[in-house]
């Protein structure tokens, strides 16, 4: 038995997205979200489902901190929609919106949980998007002042703040291949996209600290570890080159102020056009780094080697690969002078059956969590500073084009009854936090 502890001060905790739990979709004021007209298109939809109801959250929130305190958790990473709080974007503020937040905040904290607030988990008002959405640079003064609101109303009680989830999956998933909401497939668009949520980041930064200069501000990014298939230099430089293609076109604006080389080759045409000043606007100091982390690609000159030998698999076809993360964060560590990092998502989707003993047996889900924790404690010893781990996710829920099919929480959720049971991984996890420490045989 190996014993890995971590710091007192860790941050444990577990994730959600406004969309993927909440439903109500359209009640007590709320606006239609791009996510509520892409859901409701039929056929984008794996399981012709739709987030009308998700988890129910918007009413079971009580319950749901309930099992947060069970499962011991410190924080809390959650967003906000933006079409609750703002039906039409901007204008007029839809206050039992703002309410509900402001309830669960105010909840957490009686819990001791520490709130961790993403502004933007990819729900944008469909009135925004009926005006060209991320295409259209309004919008993003239109984001910065959504921010400030929500500072103003919570920023005195809580302290992390996240602009953006995932620009990429926002840029490529939404604008390229179409297979998220707006469901555009649209070259040129996505990397003015990309490039915009960048600047929209930046708007949003200044008007944050413009109201409260204390709060620790961030973003967070979908970092996938590209590994070469061998020592050979065309593998390597392969390697390397879907690194600049994915994660270092995020990272260099971000940390560097510039894009990396190989954007202009792979944009080409469609290179964004990019406003005076924007640069040093996407560079600004940040607080954090939200890193989150599922998987890594191995590539060779011929491409991704999928499925690699001998390689465990998830649902979502994802590798199972801990130590890939741990090489993930020592080379952002080397490569960028970065604020404290945290690990604002990881975790994996597999087949959770309910058994006989009314249990969720989710031996995998463990033990790809204990993995990851190990890795990531290893990668603090090597010197990167990780302040804290945020399981994906709290429930089962909306995954996004996949529907209800992939079952990502650590507590199951049944949808006919809503009834929440927590897994093995949810139990294991609440032992981890307790004791600070991960057990491995
Ligand atoms: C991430 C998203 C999150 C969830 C996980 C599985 O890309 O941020 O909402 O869908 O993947």
């Amino acid at each position: 038995m190996t014993t890995t502890r971590f710091p007192p001060d860790f941050l444990w905790g577990a994730a959600t997205a406004a969309y993927q739990i909440e439903g109500a979709w359209n009640e007590d004021g709320k606006g239609e979200s791009i996510w509520d007209r892409f859901s409701h298109t039929p056929g984008k939809i794996a399981d012709n489902s739709t987030g009308d109801t998700a988890c129910d959250h918007y009413h079971r929130w009580q319950d749901d901190i309930a099992i947060m305190r069970r499962i011991g958790l410190k924080a809390y990473r959650f967003s906000t929609s933006w079409p609750r709080v703002l039906p039409r974007g901007r204008g007029p503020v839809n206050l039992r919106g703002l309410d509900f937040y402001d309830r669960l905040v105010d909840a957490l904290l009686a819990a001791n949980i520490e709130p961790f607030l993403t502004l933007y988990h990819w729900d944008l008002p469909q009135a925004l998007q009926d005006e060209g959405g991320w295409e259209n640079r309004a919008v993003c003064h239109a984001f910065a002042d959504y921010s400030a609101l929500m500072v103003k109303r919570l920023g005195d009680r809580v302290k992390y703040w996240t602009t953006f989830n995932e620009p990429s999956v926002v840029a490529f998933d939404g604008y390229l291949n179409g297979g998220h909401a707006p469901g555009r497939q649209d070259a040129k668009a996505s990397f003015q996209v990309g490039h915009n949520l960048l600047a929209a980041h930046g708007l949003a930064l200044q008007a944050i600290r413009a109201v409260n200069p204390n709060l620790q501000v961030g973003i967070v990014l979908n970092l996938w570890m590209q590994d070469a298939a061998s020592d050979l230099p065309e593998d390597v430089a392969a390697a390397n080159l879907a690194f600049e293609s994915s994660e270092t076109l995020f990272l260099d604006p971000i940390f560097k102020g510039h894009y990396p080389a190989g954007a202009y080759e792979m944009a080409g045409e469609s290179m964004p056009e990019i406003k005076d000043g924007d640069m040093a606007l996407i560079a600004q100091r940040l607080d954090y780094l939200g890193v989150n982390f599922y998987s890594r690609n191995l590539i060779s000159t011929q491409g991704q080697i999928e499925p690699v030998p001998g390689s465990e698999y998830t649902e979502m076809g994802w590798e199972v690969c801990a130590p890939a993360l741990r090489r993930l964060l020592n080379r952002i560590n080397d490569d960028y002078r970065l604020p404290p990092i945290y690990i604002t998502e990881n975790g994996a989707a597999f087949k959770d059956e309910v058994s006989v003993d009314g249990k969720i047996h989710d031996e995998r889900r463990l033990d790809y969590l204990r993995q990851h924790f190990i890795q990531t404690n290893l990668a603090m010893q090597d010197g990167v500073d990780v302040r804290g781990c945020f399981v994906w996710s709290l429930l089962d829920n909306f995954e996004w084009a996949f529907g209800y099919t992939k079952r990502f929480g650590i507590v199951h959720v049944d949808y006919e009854t809503q009834k929440r049971t927590i897994k093995d991984s949810g139990e294991w996890y609440a032992k981890v936090i307790a004791g600070n420490r991960v057990e491995a045989e």
